[in-house]
């Protein structure tokens, strides 16, 4: 099982170049399945969970490869099964945003219930209760969703409860497919729901509001091909911002994601970070100063993504004070706390919330990663730290981060992988 040595204690310093965003690219991807022409994607990143997707389309039977670095073409002219099964799903959640896209061209659809995971239980009655408003018949049979509907899918208010990024993301495609107009009330903001929407657009879909959490769909019969270059993955470029500021280095972000980024730019100013932007890129100084303990909670964009809760808790791990930081979206999202403290981190953690004391130095350590995210706090522990860190299970890494051990060895660090 490959692993991670981590040397820590030096600053990064340098120009870190960012992906193509991982939960752009996830949704996209499920969009090609809208239509029987070829869709290509530019600009995508070469990750475990792009993998599993691309084997999720190619398993329902379209063809949906890698052809060149960062190129993916996809066709979905000959689905030969409606079913997308448990083996796959269960490696990862997203596979259920085959769901809205299968069900509204084809009219059949069966998914494997993606079960809990390790951050939380993550319900999809959000994602149900939007395809039964747009007037599928729902049935959950032998650990599968089966949605069925007599002809199109018809317009209707789509009213959810809670703003959820893949739930958005399975209405705004079925409406696209829906005879009639749709609204979905209370949608997700997040930026990869805009970059879906402004792919359906590029097929020829009738959408407004996107980005907003009212979002209307005028639906049509067919879609087209299209080809788009992904948008640069937000939270790579804060967890490399969050890592310079942990090592007190100086760091510049590739990638033009800062109009995205506005909450923890503001976090990491709070936190003593010199921040300057221009043009694509955002640069981050420490002159060689101790991160100062920064209040997080989380929230849904444009607050502080949960996804870089854990990068945050690991900053203010080497913290000049004390910080609390209040985990809103997922429950079970702390696993990385008691690794942190093998690291020789002071954190105490209840519930939701996570009270940080700053310790001058972390000491390094053997350490197990248990979710993606925390994979990489954990990373920024590892290069915060003196002496020699081990990160174990770096397969949770590998689903959305791309070349990590390069990216931050060419900055500085120094960090291998090896099997054992
Ligand atoms: N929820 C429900 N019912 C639903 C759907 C969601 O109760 O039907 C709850 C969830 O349990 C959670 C909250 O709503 O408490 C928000 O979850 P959401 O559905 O928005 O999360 P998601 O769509 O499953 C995406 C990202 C996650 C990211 C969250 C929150 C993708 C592929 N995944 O998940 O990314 O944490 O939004 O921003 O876009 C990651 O990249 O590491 C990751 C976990």
């Amino acid at each position: 099982m490959d692993k991670l040595r981590i040397r820590g204690g030096n600053p990064l310093r340098g120009h870190i170049p960012i992906s193509g965003a991982k939960n752009a690219s996830l949704p996209m991807l499920a969009a090609a399945l809208l239509t029987s022409e070829p869709v290509r994607l530019s600009n995508v990143p070469r990750l475990r969970d792009v993998h599993t997707m691309l084997a999720v389309l190619q398993a329902l039977g379209a063809e949906a490869t890698f052809c060149g670095a960062s190129d993916v073409a996809v066709c979905a002219q000959d689905i030969h099964t409606l079913k997308a099964p448990y083996d796959l799903v269960k490696t990862m959640r997203a596979s259920f945003l085959v769901l809205g896209p299968l069900l509204a061209r084809f009219q059949h659809v069966e998914v494997s219930l993606p079960g809990g995971c390790a951050i939380g239980t993550r319900p999809i009655d959000q994602h149900l209760k939007a395809l039964e408003a747009l007037g599928a018949s729902i049935e959950l049979n032998e650990g599968y969703v089966t949605a069925n509907i007599d002809g199109r899918l018809q317009g209707a208010v789509i009213d959810l409860d809670i703003a959820t990024v893949t739930g958005t993301q399975n209405a705004l495609m079925a409406a696209t497919l829906a005879d009639g107009e749709s609204t979905i009330v209370n949608a997700a903001r997040e930026p990869e729901i805009q970059a879906l929407a402004d792919m359906l657009i590029a097929m020829g879909a009738d959408i407004d509001g996107a980005g907003t959490d009212v979002i209307s769909i005028k639906g049509c019969e067919t879609l087209h091909g299209c080809t788009r270059h992904l948008m640069p993955d937000r939270i790579e470029a804060g967890t490399f911002l969050i890592a310079g500021a942990a090592t007190q280095g100086s760091v510049h972000i590739d990638g033009g994601c800062h109009e995205w980024l506005e909450a923890p730019l503001a976090k990491l100013r709070q936190a003593g970070a010199d921040i300057t932007l221009d043009d694509d890129m955002i640069h981050l100084d420490m002159h060689g100063r101790r991160p100062k303990a920064t209040d997080i909670r989380t929230a849904t964009y444009p607050g502080v993504p949960t996804d870089l809760q854990a990068q945050f808790l690991a900053l203010n791990c080497v913290a000049e004070g004390t910080s609390r930081v209040i985990e809103t979206i997922f429950e079970n999202r702390f696993m990385h706390v008691p690794e942190l403290a093998r690291l020789g981190a002071d954190i105490e953690s209840d519930g939701t919330t996570a009270t940080v004391r700053g310790v001058k130095q972390l000491h390094g350590a053997n350490i197990m990663a248990t979710d993606l995210r925390a994979s990489s706090c954990l990373v920024i522990g590892g290069l915060a730290a003196r002496g020699e860190t081990i990160v174990d299970r770096v397969y949770h890494l590998d689903r959305g981060y791309e070349r990590i051990e390069a990216k931050l060895t060419a900055v500085g660090a120094d960090i291998q992988r090896f099997n054992a």
